[in-house]
Formats: structure tokens, C-alpha cells, sequence
């Protein structure tokens, strides 16, 4: 027997919601537009924001963040996208081409960083020195997206910065973050940070939607993505294990990362005082970027690859 949609009767293609309902394709599409339209209603992450910068990777997460962005508010917000280029073997090269496909198949004006060419360093670099930068690779990647992210934003004139960040990355994110007691860590995974100095606004408009969803959305668009891992991602240690977990939550109960992370979001994160945020108080002496000491994290890590191996070296 054929399952069908339980909107239109259409042949089913998936299932969504709390209630596990079987939809066709349209009304699956729309089934995610609303939830992320809600998301961005509940957190009001377009107040304030005519022009925003959409940070995509060419997974599947960004990709379906362009798509969704451009379905719901196009003429009401100006996208402007970017894509990274890493410089990580194998890897960067494929996302980089998925992520033009999109920003072209769309219209969407774009830039392409390569760090390689900008900044004379790559993940891959970092990787192999690991010990002369003093951070996992991971870590200097997060930092190093960050940076060229809030570079950009301002130089094209973005009001905010949009990432593709889902449910179950937010969810993992702040459970860590309370586990491994990192409070300055789990006031930032919010679904709109707001601008601070010179950090232009973060908003996380996928926040409420899961990994499998986007999934699925994207590939009920038909939307080019890039399917690999990243080559650096850590295989074991804390963070797979505790994801693994929160997925069998998720299996016996079906809303359990939206329920615990919107109860975070709403009633703990606002309770906890921020005297002040240090990464917007000062301003790096070399690239104008706000720092929380003389020299911005980014640049010392660019230094460190590139120039001296002592210079930034406290
Ligand atoms: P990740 O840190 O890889 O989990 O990615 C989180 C979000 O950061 C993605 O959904 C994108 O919005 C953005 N992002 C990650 N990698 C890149 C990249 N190479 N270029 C542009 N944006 C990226
Ligand atoms: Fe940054 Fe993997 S994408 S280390
Ligand atoms: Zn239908
Ligand atoms: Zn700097």
C-alpha cells in the first residue's frame, strides 16, 4: 500500500513534526518553511536586518539555510552569500564549487575567501603545526570562520551574519557547554547574538530544525550539496559520544533536543549575568578587529603559521 500525504493524499515522501505525519514533497517544503518562518518570528532574528550575509559551506545545512532564506524573505532582505575556502585537502575544493552552485542557482551576489591566497595559511597547515598554534584544529577553524565571517559582514555592509546551525549541533553545543562548565561559551549558542563593538549580529535561523530535516529538504529541492565530513572532525573523545546520546533521547522522545534546548535558550541562558564581554572591549593593534587582548586570537594564529614562531607568544 502507498503511503500518502495526510494534507493532500499525495504519494508520502516523509515524515515530519511531533506527530510523525507522513507529507508529500510540497507539503513537506512548506512544512519546514514555517517552522524555520516561526524560529525567525519567536526570536526575532531579522529585526534590524535589510542586508545579511549567509554563510555557506555547501553542506547540507548552509545550502538548505540559502534556499529557505531566499523562499521566505527574498525582496524583503538582501542576501549576500559567502563561502570559505579552508584550504583542507580533498575537501575545501568540492565544498567551495557546491556552495557557488547554490549562491548561482539562486542569483545571490557572493564572495569567495581563500585563506591560502588571503592570508598565507590553511586548516591543513594548522593541522600539521597543531603544536606551534596551541589548538585543536578544530578550534583554530571555528576561530578562523568566525573572523573572516565578521570581516566580510562589515565590509559588504551586512546588518547581520547567517549560519546554518541545526538543532542538534545547538543542542550538543550547550549541553557540553554546561557539562564542561563553559558559560561565556553557552551565552554565544543563543539563535540571534547581538552586535557587540565591532562583532556584527549572529542569527541561527535553523536552530529549531534537525540535521535529518534539513536533510531531507534539501534533497526534496533538489539542491546540490556536499555529502563528506570534514577529514579533521574528531571520530572519539566527548563530543561523538554525547551526540550518540542525545540521538537515542531522540529516538524514545521525538521533540527531546528542541524541548531542552529552547528551555536553555528561554529560561537559563537570560539568568545568567554577563558582566562584560571581553571579546568586545578591545581592538587588535594589527587588523582593527576587536580583541580581548592587544592582538586578536586570529592574528595570532595567522602569525604564528606564518611569520614568527615566537611572536605572540605571552
Ligand atoms: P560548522 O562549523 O562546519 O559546523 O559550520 C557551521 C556553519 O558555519 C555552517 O552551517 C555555515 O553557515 C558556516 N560555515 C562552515 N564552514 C564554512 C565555510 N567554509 N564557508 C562559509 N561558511 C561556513
Ligand atoms: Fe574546520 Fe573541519 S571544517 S576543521
Ligand atoms: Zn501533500
Ligand atoms: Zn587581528
Amino acid at each position: 500500500m502507498r503511503l500518502r500525504c495526510r494534507i493532500c493524499g499525495e504519494r508520502a515522501v516523509a515524515r515530519a513534526g511531533p506527530g510523525r505525519r507522513y507529507l508529500c514533497a510540497r507539503h513537506y517544503l512548506e512544512h519546514f518553511e514555517r517552522r524555520v518562518a516561526k524560529t525567525v518570528e519567536k526570536y526575532r532574528l531579522l529585526r534590524g536586518v535589510r542586508r545579511l550575509l549567509v554563510a555557506v559551506s555547501g553542506g547540507k545545512d548552509s545550502v538548505a539555510l540559502l534556499h529557505v532564506l531566499h523562499r521566505l524573505y527574498r525582496g524583503r532582505v538582501e542576501l549576500v552569500g559567502l563561502t570559505i575556502d579552508l584550504g583542507i585537502e580533498g575537501y575545501s575544493t568540492p565544498q567551495v564549487e557546491f556552495a557557488r552552485r547554490n549562491f548561482e542557482a539562486l542569483g545571490i551576489d557572493y564572495r569567495v575567501v581563500g585563506l591560502a591566497e588571503e592570508y598565507g595559511f590553511t586548516i591543513d597547515l594548522a593541522s600539521r603545526r597543531r603544536r606551534l598554534v596551541r589548538r585543536p584544529t578544530c578550534s583554530v577553524c571555528g576561530i578562523v570562520k568566525r573572523y573572516v565571517m565578521n570581516r566580510i559582514a562589515i565590509e559588504v555592509g551586512a546588518d547581520a551574519i547567517a549560519t546554518g546551525h541545526n538543532l542538534d549541533d545547538l543542542s550538543l553545543f550547550t549541553l557540553m557547554s554546561i557539562a564542561q562548565g563553559r558559560i561565556d561559551d553557552l551565552v554565544k549558542l543563543v539563535p540571534r547574538t547581538e552586535k557587540m563593538g565591532a562583532l556584527v549580529p549572529r542569527i541561527r535561523p535553523l536552530a529549531l530544525v534537525s540535521g535529518k530535516e534539513t536533510l531531507t529538504y534539501v534533497v526534496l529541492l533538489g539542491a546540490p550539496f556536499h555529502h563528506e565530513n570534514c577529514p579533521h572532525a574528531p571520530s572519539d573523545g566527548l563530543r561523538p559520544e554525547l551526540s550518540a546520546m542525545l540521538e537515542r533521547l531522540e529516538d524514545r522522545n521525538l521533540e527531546f533536543r528542541k524541548m531542552m534546548y529552547t528551555n536553555i535558550v528561554s529560561n537559563l541562558i537570560p539568568r545568567i549575568s554577563r558582566p562584560d564581554d571581553k571579546a568586545g572591549t578591545g581592538t587588535c593593534t594589527i587588523c582593527g578587529m576587536p580583541a580581548s587582548g592587544k592582538i586578536c586570537s586570529f592574528c595570532r594564529i595567522r602569525m604564528r603559521l606564518t611569520e614568527h614562531p615566537k611572536i605572540g607568544v605571552e
